[in-house]
């Protein structure tokens, strides 16, 4: 495998496609003809190479997708037979547009949400046939919405699949601790973490749970049964959440 090499001003090639990493806070650079716009600086891009060394998946869903970028860097990277994304942004990215044209089994849908499960439910079943490996979530970075597609999409992930969350530490970050900064009212998504953790204590549909700063990964265990789905949550309606054991004893988000 060909280490990346990111140039001085972001730029790198990856399977004869070119990015640009932009970090910025607003105002980032749009994907164009020339390359894509990526949201990933060295550390994130590393730890996707590495572990591209390990996993294989067959196909790939990314709950974010921004310019296109990262779409295009997991789908050069991983080689996944199918693959599919979703950014609630109503403003589709023609070079993107332009890729999944190009290539079979490619799906991209813009004006989308992370928590609508009726359009999640049909990605999986209808463009990913039913075999979702591995799931990035770059998306809200909310604790609810986070959450919700955690609920509906870790049942339906394939034994020994792998679901990415990113960002997970925005809330510990000193210029999120102002009462007027961003997301200021909101529920850390440290909470989510916690909660996994939880469920991994509590049963065995977790088999590991690997944090960085940048982001964790949570490995579905070898031996959950995502042939049956259903039998991950209580009833239809109920949540994977609801399986923690913790001596009823409740814990309070902050
Ligand atoms: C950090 S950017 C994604 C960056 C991209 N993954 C990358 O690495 O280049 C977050 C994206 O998530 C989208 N987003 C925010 N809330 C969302 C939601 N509820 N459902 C789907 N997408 C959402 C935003 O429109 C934005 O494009």
């Amino acid at each position: 495998m060909n280490r990346i090499v990111v140039g001085p001003e972001g730029e790198f090639s990856l399977g004869g496609e070119n990015f640009v990493v932009d970090m910025s806070e607003k105002d980032r650079r749009p994907s164009d003809a020339e390359a894509f716009t990526i949201v990933k600086n060295e550390p994130y891009l590393r730890f996707y190479e590495l572990l591209a060394s390990s996993f294989s998946p067959r196909s790939i869903l990314e709950l974010g997708i921004f310019q296109g970028g990262s779409y295009v860097f997991l789908d050069k990277l991983f080689k996944p037979r199918r693959m599919s994304g979703v950014d609630i942004s109503p403003k589709p990215v023609a070079s993107l547009l332009r890729y999944v044209a190009d290539m079979k089994d490619r799906f991209v849908h813009f004006a989308a949400s992370q928590c609508d499960r009726e359009i999640l439910e049909r990605i999986v079943r209808d463009e990913l046939a039913d075999e979702l490996d591995f799931v990035v979530d770059d998306a809200s970075h909310t604790y609810e919405q986070t959450k919700a597609s955690f609920e509906f999409l870790f049942p339906l992930l394939r034994p020994s699949g792998i679901y990415i969350i990113e960002d997970w530490g925005w809330a510990h970050a000193l210029g999120y601790q102002p009462s007027d900064a961003p997301r200021a009212n909101c529920i850390a998504l440290s909470n989510l973490l916690f909660e996994q953790i939880m469920l991994m204590g509590s049963t065995s549909l977790i088999a590991e749970i690997r944090i960085c700063k940048q982001l964790y990964l949570i490995r579905k265990a070898a031996t959950a049964h995502a042939e049956s789905p259903k039998a991950e949550r209580d009833d239809e309606s109920g949540s994977i959440f609801d399986q923690i054991l913790s001596r009823g004893r409740k814990w309070h988000a902050i």
